[in-house]
């Protein structure tokens, strides 16, 4: 596509901030400490886990940027950036998080593929571009279609970076024309993050936004969009991204048999206290995140500070001097919810958090009973260990 192209090394890759641990230099994939996450509710750019699987795209000239909407519609069209500026603006404000969020602990019950990832392959940020159900209409799908006269009812997108899964080929993935069509889903083009232009990590000039949805789908670099009958047949809808039982391993697998992965299950981690953490006798504030798929609110967060023996519930909150209520319009319902609560640690013992969405769905206890080949999805309760000294600290 004219205006931008994908590198095949690296070496224009972006400036990045120091203080990112850094999982796999090339491609470049890294995440802030876990006490940055709970510093502010939207996450600054710079602290953004960055996830990505080739060299970063060059934006040679913006002006003649432009991707192409073709496949099972009446009439393919080429837009430009002042095409979909000229649609409604909207912000939304979403939390994107990698399917392999906390690989590395699932990893430490028995072996997985993939980066490892602590508990900060998450953030939350304020999204601003067109909805994709406008920009669709525009080109003569309406609202709320689930399936194209010619037959399409998958939205495909198509980036320009070269993935060394797709041969050389771009990263790609699709989500149903039901959910892109819906303007309630909130799907964006977006070409904003937290106010500013996207940078060249986060997909700039033009990323798509899935809110509810693990990261995966949320495509950058956007090349093209293409109306399907079936879902893209991509490496990562297709070999990826997919979640097993604990049976199937290298030798078994047989990845047809599974869905892609969508909506993510609820999650919450402490980030206030590293995996094994001195701390002096006394009282300490616990605070984390929490977030659901599928725009589901937190309902609870319980922590326990007797490693699961008895929970207490946290004080959730979003934005300052609004008190949070999960599924009320007042609250972000694609955001993270953080929370917080005060106890006295005398001794050294586990510290847990759960959270429960407003579906009443529950993290699972272990995970040992969620391992999967591919290390997706750890939701299992996350454990802390506190050491108590009563020495000088
Ligand atoms: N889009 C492209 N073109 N290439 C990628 O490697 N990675 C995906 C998704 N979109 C990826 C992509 C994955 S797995 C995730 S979790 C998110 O982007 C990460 O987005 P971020 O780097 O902006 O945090």
């Amino acid at each position: 596509m004219p205006g931008i192209k994908g590198p095949s090394d690296y070496s224009q890759e972006p400036p990045r901030h120091p203080c990112l641990q850094i999982n796999s230099k090339e491609p470049f994939n890294a995440e802030p400490p876990r006490s940055a996450l709970v510093s502010s509710y939207v996450t600054p750019v710079d602290l953004f886990y960055k996830r990505n699987h080739g060299p970063i795209p060059v934006v040679d000239d913006i002006e003649r940027y432009c991707f192409d909407i073709t496949g099972l519609i009446q009439t393919p069209k080429k837009l430009y950036m002042r095409d979909v500026r000229m649609l409604p603006k909207y912000n939304v404000t979403a939390i994107l998080q990698c399917a392999g969020n906390r690989r590395t602990a699932m990893s430490k019950t028995r072996k997985v593929r993939g980066v490892g990832w602590d508990v900060s392959a998450i953030g939350n940020a304020v999204w601003g571009g067109a909805k994709l159900a406008d920009v669709l209409e525009f080109v003569g799908i309406p609202k709320l279609t689930s399936r194209t006269q010619s037959g399409g009812k998958h939205v495909e997108f198509v980036s320009i970076d070269k993935c060394k899964e797709e041969n050389g080929g771009p990263y790609k993935a699709s989500i149903p024309l039901i959910q892109a069509t819906n303007p309630e889903a909130d799907v964006l083009l977006a070409y904003e993050m937290n106010g500013e232009p996207l940078n060249r990590d986060h997909g700039y000039p033009l990323r798509v936004i899935v809110p509810g949805v693990i990261g995966a789908r949320s495509v950058k670099w956007l090349d093209s969009i293409n109306i399907l009958a079936e879902e893209c047949q991509g490496f990562f809808m297709q070999k990826d991204y997919k979640m097993f039982p604990p049976s199937v391993d290298w030798d078994n697998i047989n990845w047809s048999t599974r869905r892609p992965q969508m909506d993510f299950p609820v999650q919450s981690v402490i980030c206030s206290l590293e995996d094994v953490q001195s701390i002096k006798p006394g009282k300490i504030t616990i605070s984390g995140y929490a977030a659901s798929g599928g725009g589901r609110g937190i309902e609870r967060v319980d922590v326990s500070i007797d490693g699961g023996k008895t929970w207490l519930e946290a004080s959730r909150f979003q934005k300052t001097g609004i008190p949070y209520i999960s599924d009320h319009e007042s609250s972000d319902k694609w955001a993270w919810v953080l929370f917080e609560i005060t106890v006295d640690i005398p001794h050294s013992t586990e510290i847990v958090a759960k959270a429960v969405d407003s579906a009443a769905n529950v993290q699972p206890e272990n995970v040992q009973d969620i391992w999967n080949l591919r290390g997706i999805l750890n939701t299992s309760w996350h454990r802390v260990q506190v050491r108590v000294g009563h020495s000088n600290m």
